[in-house]
C-alpha cells in the first residue's frame, strides 16, 4: 500500500466542483445568446423564450395610460382591432417615421426590443 499525503487529495477535491460550477453555466450562455441572435435576426413572431406574442399580454402593457388617453382622438390603443387596424402606421409612429416620434417627449421612445415586438405581434397575425 502506498501512502499518499492527506493534503493533496483535499486539495484536488476542493477545487473540482469549482470548475465544474463554472463550465455549465458558461456553455448555457452560448447556447441561449445563439439562440436569441437567431431569433432577432428571423425577426420572428415569437418571443425569445418562443410564446406567441399576443396582444394582451405583451403588446398592450407597453402602453400607459397617458398614451391611451392621449391617442383617444385617433383610435384606442388599448384595444387589439385598433391596432390591427393601424398597425403599419402606429409602427413607423413608434420608429419616429413619418411624423413625431410616438409616444413624443417628455415620454421616452420604445426601445428597439420593444418595437421589435410589435413588428413580431404583427408578423404573427395580430395574436390576441
Ligand atoms: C398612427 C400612429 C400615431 C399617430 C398618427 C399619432 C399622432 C399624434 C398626434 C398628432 C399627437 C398630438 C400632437 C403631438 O403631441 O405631436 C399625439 C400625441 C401623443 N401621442 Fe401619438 N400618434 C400615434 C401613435 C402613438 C402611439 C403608438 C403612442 C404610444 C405608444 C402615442 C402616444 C402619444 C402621446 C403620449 C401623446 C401626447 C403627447 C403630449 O401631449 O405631450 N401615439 N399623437
Amino acid at each position: 500500500m502506498t501512502r499518499k499525503p492527506a493534503g493533496r487529495k483535499r486539495a484536488v477535491k476542493a477545487r473540482r466542483p469549482v470548475a465544474k460550477a463554472k463550465a455549465a453555466p458558461a456553455t448555457t450562455r452560448r447556447k441561449t445568446a445563439k439562440a436569441n441572435h437567431a431569433a432577432k435576426k428571423k425577426n420572428s413572431a415569437t418571443t425569445f423564450a418562443g410564446a406567441a406574442v399576443g396582444f394582451a399580454k405583451d403588446i398592450r402593457p407597453m402602453y400607459t395610460d397617458t398614451d391611451i388617453a392621449h391617442m383617444r382622438f385617433f383610435c384606442d390603443l388599448s384595444k387589439r382591432d385598433d391596432n390591427q387596424q393601424h398597425a403599419q402606421e402606429i409602427l413607423r409612429r413608434l420608429k419616429g417615421e413619418g411624423g413625431r416620434i410616438m409616444p413624443p417627449p417628455p415620454a421616452r421612445p420604445w426601445t428597439k426590443q420593444q418595437v421589435a415586438l410589435y413588428q413580431s405581434w404583427i408578423d404573427g397575425g395580430f395574436q390576441p
